[in-house]
């Protein structure tokens, strides 16, 4: 009797254990169905291979939803020294009709309002690294350190009434610009009236009025007519004033004289408020630009400039525009740069803003230069001084000095 009763709690013990184990084993597997219901909101197309996949799904989704905002959330690394897109040698064709429409069509999906661009991947650069594109130069990324990549590139274009040369430059150059993988706008200065051409106040206008928008480290001023026909001709500053337009196919690809600092030229903000910007006298044609190379010089800077197949360009072809004339008064001014330079220029600068138009291309400026009366003697470029221009041009067709080169 004893031994039947312990072998009844025997065989009940057993089956309790059985139990048990059964109970255990299927509370595991709720568990894992429970785990993997993440899995099915993430994958729910391939239901066949769910069951493969029950071990990763856990992992898998929280990967997902913690990769991504620390992925959007990192800082941007700054752009390569040398943009990996530029196609060096382009076909430059302006003898085509080319209208700003077609432009905006082409570029425009690119840009924001204003004729801003800026790299989606990664931080743009607006100083030139040293060296850049010279044979047998040090690894790029050890001088990554050398760029400031905070600040964007202020590109300042003086204008009235060449509209055809506008379309061709934004055709050119906001592909071309979006290549070096700058963070830039243009700005178009529009002289109101036609009263006599003042580039180099419309410059100083520019580099003001585009100040008040952004915090611009960098100011290329271009003339419109002027498109790059080498795209590794960087819009950007360097260590010194820079002057880009070194090879015009109009001066043969060839500096007309040495000192030459006239076209496109790149300064810093902090070079540009050491020469007190461009003078504002200079009315007419000439003289405004040499007269900035002597500011540069005289407040104890050089400049740089790309070699001359980096720095060609091609012109467009026009004639003399209306009320800019060869001023001959200009070519006395320069005498006169040491004593005028504290006072003439972005400290002096006064003009009204009479209209902002944002074009998804450009911001366009109109503005009254107070032009004043009695600057007078603006010629149509007779005489003397004509003579020794045209004798200076003829003569000194410089190739690029090495110590400019970088
Ligand atoms: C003028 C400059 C001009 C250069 C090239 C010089 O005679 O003074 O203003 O940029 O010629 O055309």
């Amino acid at each position: 009797m004893l031994k039947t009763i312990f072998n009844f709690l025997v065989l009940f013990a057993v089956f309790s254990l059985i139990c048990f184990a059964v109970f255990l084993f299927y509370s595991k597997n709720n568990d894992l169905l429970f785990f993997t219901d993440p899995h099915h909101l993430v994958n729910t197309k391939n239901k066949t291979s769910l069951n493969i996949e029950k071990t990763t799904a856990v992992p898998e989704f929280h990967q997902n939803r913690t990769a991504m905002p620390a992925a959007s959330g990192r800082p941007l690394e700054p752009c390569p020294d040398i943009p990996p897109n530029l196609q060096e040698v382009l076909y430059v064709e302006f003898r085509t009709n080319r209208t700003l429409e077609d432009v905006r069509q082409q570029v425009g999906p690119l840009l924001q309002q204003g004729g801003r661009y800026k790299p989606a991947n990664c931080v743009a650069k607006q100083k030139r690294s040293p060296g850049l594109f010279r044979k047998h130069r040090p690894s790029l990324t050890t001088r990554l350190g050398e760029s400031d990549p905070r600040y964007g590139v202020a590109i300042i274009i003086p204008f009235r009434n060449r509209y055809d040369h506008l379309s061709h430059w934004l055709h050119y150059l906001h592909p071309i610009l979006i290549r070096q993988q700058l963070d830039y706008s243009v700005y178009v200065i529009n002289q109101e009236g036609d009263g006599v051409f003042n580039r180099a106040k419309l410059m100083n206008i520019g580099h003001t009025e585009a100040l008040k928008e952004y915090d611009y480290e960098c100011f290329v001023f271009s003339d419109i007519d002027l498109v790059p026909l080498n795209d590794r001709n960087l819009y950007r500053c360097s260590d010194k004033p820079r002057h880009l337009s070194v090879a015009v196919d109009k001066f043969n690809f060839l500096l007309p004289y040495n000192n030459i600092f006239g076209g496109v030229t790149a300064l810093s903000r902090e070079q540009f408020l050491k020469v007190n910007g461009f003078s504002n006298t200079f009315w007419g044609w000439g003289g405004e630009d040499d007269d900035l190379y002597q500011r540069i010089v005289f407040r104890g800077m050089s400049i740089s400039r790309p070699d001359s197949v980096i720095g060609r360009y091609k012109m467009i072809k026009h004639g003399r525009d209306l009320h800019n004339d060869r001023n001959p008064n200009n070519v006395q001014k320069l005498n006169e740069t040491p004593q005028t330079i504290d006072r003439d220029g972005l400290n002096s600068l006064s003009y009204t803003v009479r209209k902002i138009r944002k074009d998804l291309l450009y911001t366009f400026i109109t503005v009254d230069v107070q032009t004043t009366a009695g600057y007078g003697r603006v010629g149509g470029g007779s005489g003397m001084y004509s003579c020794v221009s045209a004798v200076v041009s003829s003569v000194h067709l410089y190739r690029v000095s090495s110590e400019q080169m970088s």
